[in-house]
């Protein structure tokens, strides 16, 4: 029975891309979340906490691991592959894996940005989404004004289809989102 079929807890594999390594939360990535709480978008759009505590911390890092558990799906650390300095998250989220259909979610600690490492990181978790979740449409969501996660997306080979109006409630007000995807197309694979 293939893995999306089942009850069992989902499996998050360990994916490499150029210098990067994707792979799941350890308790000593606290460092990463630390850094994060403070950014001014990243607790907005995410459950990392804006109130960060040691506890808070652990807690948010045990969400992500337990997503596999509930199978919302794959939570991933990016990492350096030298030495496994955490530079930020992407998530696969299958909820509507029934229909073909994931999404996907990624943020990177300041530091981290300005080096294209997200297109890298996006790349590796798209390809590895389409050999093995079944799913034929690939899809994401970025605010208006955010030029570094859309130029992000569209480098890693998304197409924009539309603005959601309304679509998310960030901060405290309505946005708008464009949406973007990739599909699966029958002989020519994921575009
Ligand atoms: C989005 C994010 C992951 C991108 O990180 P990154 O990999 O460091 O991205 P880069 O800074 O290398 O930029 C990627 C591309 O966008 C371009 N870019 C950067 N800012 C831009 C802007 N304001 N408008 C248009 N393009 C922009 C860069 O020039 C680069 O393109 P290029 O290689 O053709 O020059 C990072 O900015 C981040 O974590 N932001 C906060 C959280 C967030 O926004 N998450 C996404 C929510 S949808």
């Amino acid at each position: 029975m293939a893995e999306n079929d089942s009850f069992d807890p989902l499996v998050l594999p360990r994916l490499t891309a150029e210098d990067l390594v994707l792979r799941g939360f350890q308790d000593d990535d606290l460092d990463l979340i630390h850094e994060v709480s403070t950014d001014p978008l990243i607790p907005l759009i995410t459950t990392v906490p804006a109130d960060f505590s040691e506890q808070a911390g652990l807690a948010f890092i045990q969400r992500q691991r337990d997503r596999l558990t509930s199978r919302e799906g794959y939570a991933f650390v990016i990492a350096n592959a030298s030495d496994d300095h955490p530079l930020g998250a992407i998530g696969v989220w299958i909820r509507d894996i029934a229909r073909g259909r994931a999404s996907v979610g990624y943020w990177l600690r300041s530091s981290a940005r300005g080096r294209g490492a997200m297109t890298v990181a996006l790349l590796a978790a798209s390809e590895w989404a389409f050999e093995t979740l079944g799913i034929v449409r690939l899809e994401l969501y970025v605010e208006e004004w955010n030029g570094a996660s859309w130029r992000t997306a569209e480098k890693a080979g998304f197409i924009r289809e539309g603005l959601l109006r309304n679509w998310e409630r960030i901060g405290g007000e309505w946005k708008a989102m464009y949406v973007y995807s990739k599909i699966l197309a029958v002989g020519l694979g994921p575009i």
